[in-house]
């Protein structure tokens, strides 16, 4: 992802948790839940957002704090923040909140973060009817599974900002049974018969049409991409779903010379197992007469020193969590770019990346989930 001249405003406040009470859920299949947060007045400035971004929910269960990020699922609505939790099979947090998260419970929730926001025409937080759509803009979504999430909420902001805004979605689910949102995406079409299409693909049911039954391969992608959508026309594409569709999608746009300032990805899971050390850091013994990296880190205006053994190739955050409990993470796995910071001296290497854009890499961005120092001293800082 690159970000264009027009960037929107995106919030520039430091993501914090605060404590709030859920104030509704509602079932949207046998395996996802909505949860609505509400927000009271004195922390309406904290949770602002664009359509597209996600927040960090924060509980603890059976004595381990788990911290996981769930993508805000309405349009831009001061007051509260809603999300669509699926159950992951398996999954520690989703399973919980499937069956067991109630009105009145109190979740810490991360303030809204995230690039996965139309970089040219969004404009003010909180405020989609200054949308700045000028002439027709044309925006296609393919997500699967939970990641509609985000994605509903771009396609209701944009078609509800201007009167000339096309909205394709490819939306990929095992069966009917699955889809998310199933309701609003029906009332998307009633409302903009002329603007917005859908694309169902249900990879084990039948369709009437082949192109809509079975998995998103490549020659299915290649059919929709020169067929179906509208791909010469397309503004802005937002992939949302799986690392392999994501993956197939930004390569097939790629191919077909689709420049990639144009495509946005989000990625909920890089597809690869929890990390041994879970999330809440690594506990890594510091000798001060061994060799150790000098990590230092600005954050909320104070500045934190760290030792860090050389040999525990531990990550700047992992080292920063013994010093500072409050630094911001969420998935602990280049996902979701919540322990973004700048790197000021020194010199690192950074493992994964799924969130960062070019830009922000070129300008010394990284990820300190996956980030290692490589000179005696570092610092970073995570306000720049
Ligand atoms: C930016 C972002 C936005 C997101 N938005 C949404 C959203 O809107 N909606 C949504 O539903 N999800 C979303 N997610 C995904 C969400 O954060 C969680 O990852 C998801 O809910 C699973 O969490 P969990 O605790 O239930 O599963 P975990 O307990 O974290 O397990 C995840 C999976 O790994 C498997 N697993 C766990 N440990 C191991 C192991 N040691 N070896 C092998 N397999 C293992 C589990 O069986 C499970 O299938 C988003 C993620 C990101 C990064
Ligand atoms: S904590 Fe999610 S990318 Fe580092």
């Amino acid at each position: 992802m690159t970000t264009e001249t027009a960037a929107p405003a995106a919030p520039s406040r430091r993501t914090t948790f605060h404590p709030l009470t859920v104030s509704a859920v509602r079932r949207l299949t046998d395996d996802a839940v909505e949860v609505t947060f509400a927000v009271p007045e004195e922390l309406a400035g904290q949770y602002d957002y664009l359509p597209g971004q996600y927040v960090a929910l924060r509980t603890t269960l059976d004595g381990q704090e788990l911290r996981r990020s769930y993508s805000i699922c309405a349009e831009p609505r001061p007051g509260e923040v809603k999300v669509a939790i699926k159950r992951d099979l398996g999954g520690k947090f989703s399973t919980w909140a499937n069956e067991s998260l109630k009105v009145g419970d109190v979740l810490d929730v991360m303030s809204p973060t995230g690039a996965f926001i139309s970089k040219h025409k969004m404009t003010e937080l909180n405020h989609p009817e200054q949308i700045d759509v000028a002439g027709q803009d044309v925006f296609v979504a393919v997500a699967a599974g939970s990641g509609i999430t985000p994605v509903i909420s771009i396609a209701r902001t944009v078609l509800a900002a201007s009167d000339t805004v096309r909205f394709d979605l490819v939306y990929a689910n095992k069966a009917a049974m699955d889809v998310m949102f199933l309701e609003e995406i029906a009332d998307l079409k009633d409302k903009y018969p002329t603007r917005f299409a859908v694309h169902h693909v249900l990879s084990r049911e039948q369709r009437i049409s082949p192109l809509l039954s079975g998995r998103i391969n490549s020659e299915k992608l290649t059919t929709l991409i020169d067929s179906v959508l509208p791909t010469a026309d397309v503004d802005e594409w937002f992939l949302c779903g799986p690392f392999e569709l994501v993956q197939l999608c930004r390569d097939s746009l790629a191919e077909r010379g689709v420049p990639a300032e144009k495509v946005r990805f989000e990625l909920f899971t890089t597809g690869q197992p929890a990390r041994p050390e879970g999330q809440i850091g690594r506990p890594v013994e510091v000798d001060p007469s061994a060799d150790n990296f000098e990590i230092t880190f600005n954050l909320d205006g104070l500045q934190g020193k760290v030792a860090s053994p050389t040999h525990a190739r531990e990550s700047i955050l992992n080292a920063a969590l013994r010093v500072r409990p409050d630094v911001p993470f969420a998935c602990a796995g280049g996902v979701c770019g919540t322990c973004r910071a700048k790197v000021v001296t020194g010199t690192v290497e950074m493992e994964e990346n799924y969130a960062l854009e070019p830009d922000e890499i070129e300008k010394g961005y990284v990820l300190t989930c996956q980030t290692r120092p490589t000179s005696p001293a570092v610092t970073v800082d995570y306000d720049a």
